[in-house]
């Protein structure tokens, strides 16, 4: 993962790379560092923990360089501690390097190099670039921005993985080098000063001016000039375009978390994504009509919580649409061997936009020929860039490492999804996609009336926050809502949480239940109202403390056992996921916060995971 930025101009260049890891920080946050030429010389800051560990060490720093790169990292090889941190320098200290990825083969390349004498001071697979680089540049005497361009070629030839990297040398004090495989680079240009970073949040506050870098590009940044050159060394031209300055400023709007406002957003971004879609809902995934009428197959894509969408949006198509759809892990679908079919749809679901696995999945769907459609929250993000036709989300910045607002906002746009490919080949006549349509409307409010309880949730959380292990059932299209569940409560509590699809508990987990065990039990009164039932009495007969996320119709029927009660509105059952999920999103949001955890940037884990 980690997040990049370089500048270059006539300012002094701290505040610039500050700012720009802040924005980039939801990249990775073990660490932070810079490094800045002054005097022809490199120097190094760095610091374990976050950015404003490393904004409080550059407190006392009086420096007035106009050129530095700097990193915020999620650590890959080695643990998050001062050495590993990033910028790494060569033996000389002459080179500083920034990376983001993974250098695949560095064990082979730093034992060549350790051969060769070199010193390496970190565990990280990225020292061996700089390394490789001190070699390449070690005969050197002259023309030495020409012959570092050369040489970052030729190292690009040698390194296997992906990655995006930012240099400086001490010998060329008026140039950052960037160059990026498979991972993201992109150059914010100015007037008098140019920038690179990992995406365009770390300088758009600056300029709107883009150039995205192509694989094995190698970029000169100068304060006044930007070249770009090809893996032969050859100068080639390059565009420059301009994105949208208006990307919203995320703010808490006074709340203590980010989570909790972006959970609070919900009504308004559920309310948003629809209206775009509703706006032209032929038109709204980039395909018409008769290409969606030929669709044999649907593939849907994602990582973590995209991927949770992704397995409900497969019951949604197959009811509506009688398509066969499968859901995969962007991870497991890159490195298996695929049973293609033709006339197929893959849709790609990611917030950031960036997520390496399912770049890559993406990438393997196009090269398999398969239309392509993303759906993304940032705009011109590398998946938006990649996909045939990408739909937006309409979030806003998501910044809360735990996904929430993303997530419903997905959901009613597969939703809509699945009522399109439905209405293409005629399972669904005009008068069930205006219903379905209605239906959805209908969700933002009742969304709204969650968010409105939230004080019963509270107090459901302060009646269990202290258990250590947790179990949510869901059946149908509620079994990915139970396992999102899980995941929203793991990833900001870090206690054991477990989803099942409920008819799975007596073949197995029933056995982890134990006196007092919170289970959770997603149970609108729908075609498995009787089912969970069942389940809730299994795992109840065994001690377990079950709390029902029901329906206003399913409290009515519901068992006296079952005390614990989250009440939400009667919808179909088919759109309940989005609402069942808000609920539990919000008991993981107060179990976190009784327990004292760091909510917004949960220990382990960035928001976007740029490496595979
Ligand atoms: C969600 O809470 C997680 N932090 C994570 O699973 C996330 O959904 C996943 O990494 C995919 O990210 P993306 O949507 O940006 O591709
Ligand atoms: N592999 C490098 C490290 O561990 C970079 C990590 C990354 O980009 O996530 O420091």
């Amino acid at each position: 993962m980690c997040g990049i930025v370089g500048y270059i101009g006539n300012n002094n260049s701290v505040d610039y790379l500050l700012n720009g890891l802040k924005s980039l920080e939801y990249r990775g946050y073990d660490s932070a560092g810079l490094a800045l030429i002054e005097n022809n010389r490199i120097n190094l800051i760095k610091s374990v923990g976050k950015v404003q560990a490393l904004e409080d060490k550059l407190s006392n720093l009086s420096t007035s360089s106009t050129i530095g790169i700097a990193h915020t990292r999620w650590a890959t090889h080695g643990k998050p501690t001062d050495e590993n941190s990033h910028p790494h320098l060569d033996c000389k200290k002459e080179i500083a390097i920034v990376h983001n990825g993974i250098i695949e083969n560095y064990l082979t390349l730093k034992k060549e190099l350790i051969e060769k004498g070199h010193i390496f001071k970190s565990e990280t697979d990225t020292e061996v670039i700089v390394h490789l680089l001190e070699e390449e540049l070690s005969n050197i005497t002259n023309n030495y921005e020409e012959n570092l361009i050369k040489s970052v070629n030729i190292i690009n030839k040698k390194l296997k993985g992906s990655y995006a990297l930012n240099i400086i040398w001490s010998k060329t004090p008026d140039i950052i080098i960037g160059t990026r495989i498979k991972a993201p680079l992109l150059i914010g240009a100015y007037d008098d000063c140019n920038f690179f970073a990992s995406d365009i949040s770390a300088f758009i506050k600056y300029t709107d001016q883009v150039i995205y870098l192509d694989d094995y590009d190698v970029a000169v940044l100068k304060k006044d000039s930007i070249k770009l050159y090809d893996a032969n060394n050859n100068e080639k031209y390059f565009n420059k375009i301009t994105v949208d300055k208006n990307v919203n400023e995320a703010t808490k709007n006074g709340l203590e978390h980010f989570m909790l406002k972006e959970i609070r957003e919900q009504p308004h971004t559920v309310m948003a994504t629809i209206e775009s879609i509703l706006e032209n809902i032929d038109n709204a995934f980039g395909i018409n009509l008769m290409d969606i009428k030929s669709v044999k197959n649907v593939l849907l894509i994602g990582c973590g919580t995209a991927y949770h969408a992704a397995l409900v949006a497969k019951y949604w198509i197959e009811e509506f649409a009688g398509v066969p759809t499968q859901a995969e892990l962007a991870s497991e679908y890159k490195y298996r061997k695929i049973a293609q079919t033709d006339e197929t749809l893959a849709v790609f679901i990611s917030q950031s936009g960036e997520t390496a696995d399912t770049v890559a999945a993406l990438e393997k769907a196009k090269l398999s020929g398969f239309k392509t459609v993303a759906i993304c929250n940032v705009y011109s993000s590398t998946i938006s860039r990649i996909a045939d036709y990408t739909f937006f989300t309409k979030c806003g910045p998501e910044i809360s490492v735990a996904s929430t607002k993303a997530f419903t906002a997905q959901l009613a746009s597969l939703f809509a999804l699945s009522i399109l490919i439905g209405k293409a080949n005629k399972s669904l006549d005009d008068k069930d996609v205006i219903k379905l349509i209605r239906e959805l409307s209908l969700i933002p409010k009742s969304i709204e009336n969650i968010i409105n309880d939230e004080k019963s949730i509270e107090g459901i959380a302060k009646k269990y926050y202290t258990e250590k292990s947790y179990i949510f059932l869901g059946r149908n299209v509620n079994y990915p809502i139970a396992l999102e569940a899980a995941l929203k409560l793991k990833e900001i509590t870090y206690f054991q949480a477990e989803g099942f699809a409920a008819g799975e508990i007596k073949h197995g987990p029933i056995a982890m239940i134990e006196e007092n065990t919170p289970v959770f039990s997603i149970m609108g009164y729908d075609s498995v109202y009787d089912k969970m039932l069942n389940a809730s009495q299994e795992v109840i007969a065994r001690g377990a403390n079950v709390i029902a996320i029901t329906d206003k119709e399913g409290n009515q029927h519901m068992i006296a056992d079952i005390v614990d009660r989250i009440v939400i509105d009667n919808t179909p059952q088919y759109l309940s996921p989005i609402l069942n999920i808000v609920a539990l999103q919000l008991f993981a949001y107060h179990v976190a916060k009784l327990n004292g955890r760091e909510i917004d940037q949960p220990r382990n884990l960035a928001k976007s995971v740029t490496v595979e």
